[in-house]
């Protein structure tokens, strides 16, 4: 009946199903609804540079993801209609002590070097281009072609494609287990030669993998406010906080990065903390209503890197694991993905990433 099936239905799995649909019958096969894991609490930053302290492999595997994205969400936009809330207009790195000054500037030189865009700017500067900040700034980044997008609504976005492009989905659908060829839920069991496993935190709940997937969680508190369009104008980092303006005025606040399990509670320690470094940043902030706060839990290995390529079950393939970076990383990872499916070898160099560095007899593309 289908080529492929893919467990979960996040910005992953949608990715995936999208890539591979008019090439293969694919059925994407979620537990909820699509859309409702962890990319549903995604700030949407498209930052491979804000984080980078070299050129390794993964910053390499980011910039890629990163310069294919706004043909990736035009071409959406186009087939769908759905405004994925796409922003390019850049990121300011804040330093207001000397440590976090001599940080951002020994990241500005290796990025320079590397011939990245980024510019050494000063606090008065940041203020012509950010009117609302009144911290005292000693020295700041822009980077201007870093990006962003609403994921709630790229994610709706991939779900329309996906079925304009013929792809079944199936919600309320819990995988239980795999083997080879077939995938298990409560009463029903899916063949196809092509299984893609993308169900992020939750992937290791699937019996049959081989290896298992060593992904745990790492909750995300966020929150955003209500504040008028133009307020803020570009995506802003300052300590462990980021704020990213929607096109609609709105200022997301992210995010905690914590080790406790599968809580996903909001707490005040760690609202309090985001709401904090915000009006640190800015004490026009603090008047402004909260609209929301909510948390998501980031699917995280030890090494900190994705799981991407092909199990030790043949036609069983891995893409879980995004951790930080799963919206900036849909479009190469679907492409990895189709390409692996489609002829058993990546254009892109996905050793890094293999399964089989969690111990299995697997093949590495
Ligand atoms: P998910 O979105 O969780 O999708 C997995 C799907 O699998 C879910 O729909 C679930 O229902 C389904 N599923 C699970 N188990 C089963 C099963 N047994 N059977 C069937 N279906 C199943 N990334 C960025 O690139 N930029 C950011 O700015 C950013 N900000 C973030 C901020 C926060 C607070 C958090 C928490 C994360 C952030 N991330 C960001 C990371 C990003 O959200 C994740 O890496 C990404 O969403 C992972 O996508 P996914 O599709 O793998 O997982
Ligand atoms: N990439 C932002 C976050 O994970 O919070």
């Amino acid at each position: 009946m289908h080529d492929v099936i893919v467990i979960g239905g996040g910005v992953i799995g949608l990715s995936i199903a999208r890539e591979l649909a008019g090439r293969k019958a694919v059925l994407v096969l979620d537990r909820g609804a699509t859309g409702e894991g962890t990319s549903w609490a995604a700030a949407g930053m498209l930052s491979p540079l804000s984080e980078a302290d070299d050129q390794d492999p993964f910053f390499q595997l980011c910039r890629a993801s990163h310069d294919s994205y706004r043909k990736f969400i035009g071409e959406l936009e186009d087939e769908t209609g759905i405004d994925c809330g796409y922003s390019g207009s850049g990121l300011l790195c804040l330093a207001c002590s000397e440590e976090s000054a001599n940080a951002l500037r020994r990241r500005c030189e290796w990025q320079r070097k590397a011939g990245f865009a980024v510019e050494n700017i000063s606090g008065d500067e940041v203020r012509r281009m950010e009117p609302l900040i009144t911290a005292d700034i000693l020295t700041a980044l822009f980077m201007p072609a870093e990006s962003s997008v609403a994921p709630r609504r790229l994610v709706n976005a991939l779900r329309e494609s996906c079925l304009k492009r013929g792809v079944e989905i199936r919600t309320g659908a819990r995988v239980q287990g795999i083997s080879k060829n077939a995938v298990r839920t409560d009463g029903l069991t899916f063949e196809a030669p092509g299984i893609v496993v993308a169900s992020g935190v939750w992937s290791p709940e699937l019996a049959g993998l081989d290896p298992p997937i060593p992904v745990y969680p790492r909750k995300g508190q966020i929150l955003s406010l209500c504040m008028p369009p133009g307020a803020f104008r570009h995506m802003i980092r300052w300590h462990h906080s980021y704020f990213v303006p929607r096109n609609n005025g709105d200022l997301i606040v992210g995010a905690t990065d914590e080790d406790v399990g599968f809580d996903r509670s909001v707490t005040p320690a760690g609202i309090g903390k985001l709401l904090a470094d915000a009006q640190a940043i800015s004490s026009h902030v603090g008047s402004y209503p909260i609209m929301e706060t909510w948390t998501g839990l980031r699917p995280a290995t030890q090494d900190g890197l994705p799981v991407i390529g092909p199990s030790a079950i043949p036609g069983v393939f891995y893409a879980t694991a995004h951790y930080r970076n799963g919206v900036l990383l849909a479009p190469i990872t679907a492409s990895i993905i189709a390409d692996l499916v489609s002829n058993g070898r990546s254009r892109v160099a996905i050793e890094p990433y293999a399964p089989s560095r969690f111990g299995n007899s697997g093949t590495d593309a």
